[in-house]
């Protein structure tokens, strides 16, 4: 329960941990950072309840502008903060080693978790139904190169070094690129934007440039996977804030560095909403390819893989299954195959329970038709319609 009482103690925690930083003249340190940061939400964790009240209007604002020139003055300090670790070589205390210690051992960390080590967890080629165009021209891309290397010298053409996947969710985009990197037996680095944002500012970018430095090192031919590209590489507004700029800068810089190198790093991106992409970005991606839902055709595979070993009665066909889930993507094609393997599962309980189990129940297509339509599609036609839109 909010009590004036509780207000005052909160806010004056608050200042009380930025007064002492501030009046050492000092930078504060990142314990008291962090300190100052923690007070300030809680105190913002109760204003709502201050402003329920009227008569408490004043105070409100009076903490409200505390809080800005906090939050200010943090902000400063932690920019201070790291101006002082990015002059690595000069620092002379060992505590600031320490720390720029951790923030490197963190950095690579954060880039050995990135590399996919175990090349038979990723899907096979041969798993991913339909998407004949887009696994060709990847394969062109990646394996060409390498097959005809003389062409490429010979002719004032590069191969292409970045694709991007863009379509519905659950089409396979992550799937089929895992597939392509174990197909060409490629060192497979999968990142997502969250891997890349770090919250200490000028650590993302060096993130960033430490995986490229790592990866265009590499003789090997390599791809590196970005998924969720869209959170990343969102058109630049006026509102952004100056990290998020330099972040999207340094992706920029990097991109443009492999494609002038003569590595054999392929970047591979993968979204759900291209029209959303800063067109910086959109620009280097020298080849967009859409991965729509799966056809009839990859829909029968996409049954008789997943349903392999489940039995159903003989009037259900994969070609019948096929016919009762147009608009059905990949994944809810996996999930509903889940559906219809547990259902045939329960009916073999049910037989074991009274003993009987000469008597095989099929599932019929009654019984397949009522988990269907239980499971709809979960991408709308209206959702596809913009893609092929955006496509064409
Ligand atoms: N064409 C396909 N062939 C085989 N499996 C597929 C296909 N499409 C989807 N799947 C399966 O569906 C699941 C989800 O696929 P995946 O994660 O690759 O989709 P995505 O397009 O990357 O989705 P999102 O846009 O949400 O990231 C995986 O288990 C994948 O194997
Ligand atoms: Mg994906």
């Amino acid at each position: 329960m909010l009590t004036d009482e509780t207000l005052v103690h909160s806010l004056s925690k608050c200042m009380e941990s930025f007064t002492i930083a501030a009046s050492s003249g000092q930078v504060p340190s990142i314990e008291t950072l962090y300190e100052m940061i923690s007070r300030s939400k809680s105190v913002a964790s109760i204003l709502p309840a201050v402003e329920a009240n009227e008569h408490r209007h004043s105070m409100l604002q009076t903490i409200i502008a505390t809080l800005e020139i906090t939050t200010k003055q943090m902000e400063n300090g932690k920019r201070e903060f790291v101006r002082e670790l990015d002059g690595d070589e000069q620092m002379d205390t060992s505590d600031d080693k320490e720390k720029l210690d951790s923030f490197a051992a963190s950095r690579k960390n954060a880039l050995e978790a990135t590399i996919v080590t175990n090349i038979e967890s990723l899907p096979l080629l041969s798993d991913i139904m339909g998407l004949k165009e887009a696994k060709e021209a990847l394969l062109e891309a990646l394996v060409d190169p390498l097959l005809y290397p003389e062409w490429f010298e010979q002719s004032n053409i590069s191969p292409w070094r970045c694709v991007l996947l863009f379509g519905p969710p659950g089409t396979g985009k992550s799937a089929l690129c895992g597939a392509i990197a174990r197909e060409v037996n490629a060192r497979f680095y999968t990142i997502s934007s969250s891997d890349l944002i770090s919250s200490w500012s000028g650590q993302s970018e060096k993130l960033i440039r430490s995986l490229f430095d790592i990866v265009l090192a590499n003789e090997e031919p390599s791809i590196i996977f970005m998924d969720e590209v869209d959170s990343l590489c969102r058109k630049r507004n006026t509102n952004e804030d100056d990290a998020n700029r330099r972040v999207k800068t340094e992706l920029l810089v990097q991109i443009s560095r492999l494609q002038s190198s003569k590595s054999r790093v392929f970047l591979i991106s993968a979204t759900n909403c291209p029209w959303d992409l800063d067109p910086a970005f959109l620009r280097r991606f020298e080849k967009k390819i859409y991965i729509g839902l799966p056809d009839s055709e990859a829909r029968e595979a996409l049954f008789a893989k997943l349903l392999e070993r489940t039995e159903m009665s003989a009037e259900v066909s994969w070609k019948w299954l096929s016919s009762v889930t147009e608009g059905h993507s990949g994944d809810d094609i996996r999930r509903l195959s889940n559906e219809i393997a547990f259902a045939q599962f329960r009916l073999y309980k049910a037989a074991k329970k009274i003993m009987d189990t000469t008597t095989r129940k099929m599932l019929n297509r009654d019984e397949i038709s009522g988990i269907i339509s239980k499971s709809p599609p979960t991408v709308s036609r209206e959702y596809v319609r913009q893609f092929e839109s955006y496509a064409n």
